[in-house]
């Protein structure tokens, strides 16, 4: 079976989702933070500050090239990982596409974890997180199933992919 591409802003839910979703499903779980923590031996934090974003992006560009066209994965993208249309391309070869839609407040509730975010360590968070939303509306409006998560528990949200899927 094809798999399934979790996409969506920083806190949104894509790992938590992603893991349970998995396991109700059988498939492999990915996290493309974790994975690339992982080849690098460096923290995303770290990546950023020594490298920057666009060694980050390239290491998440090569990520996808292992990953596109495998069966039977559950991915959940870092947040940015689709404005790349070129990794989208390459996911959607053997992949669904799921997006986890938030609000700002929502998200503003979640994102407390800068370890993995550094784009929103600095500055206004609220001023951080509307701009890149809006920016970004386009690159997750890709997914052919859309789920707006403010008020779902993380069950919920793998029984409708899940019932979506079969
Ligand atoms: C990013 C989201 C993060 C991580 C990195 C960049 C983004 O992942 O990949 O900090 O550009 O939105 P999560 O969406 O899992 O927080």
């Amino acid at each position: 079976m094809k798999s399934v591409i979790l996409i969506g802003f920083m806190g949104s839910g894509k790992s938590t989702v992603g893991s349970r979703l998995a396991k109700r499903l059988g498939y492999k779980f990915i996290d493309t933070d974790c994975a690339i923590e992982d080849v690098t031996g460096l923290t995303v934090e770290r990546i950023f500050s020594k490298y920057g974003v666009k060694r980050f992006r390239g290491e998440e560009a090569l990520l996808v090239t292992k990953l596109a066209g495998k069966d039977n994965l559950v991915i959940s993208t870092g947040g940015g990982l689709v404005l790349s249309e070129e990794n989208v391309r390459l996911l959607t070869t053997n992949g669904v596409f799921v997006s986890l839609r938030a609000t700002a407040d929502t998200i503003m509730k979640r994102v407390r974890n800068k370890r993995t975010r550094p784009l929103l360590a600095k500055g206004n968070l609220r001023e951080t997180v509307t701009s890149l939303l809006e920016q970004r509306k386009e690159a997750y409006g890709i997914a052919e199933l859309t789920i707006d998560v403010d008020q779902l528990t993380p069950e919920q949200i793998v029984d409708i992919i899940y019932k979506y899927l079969k």
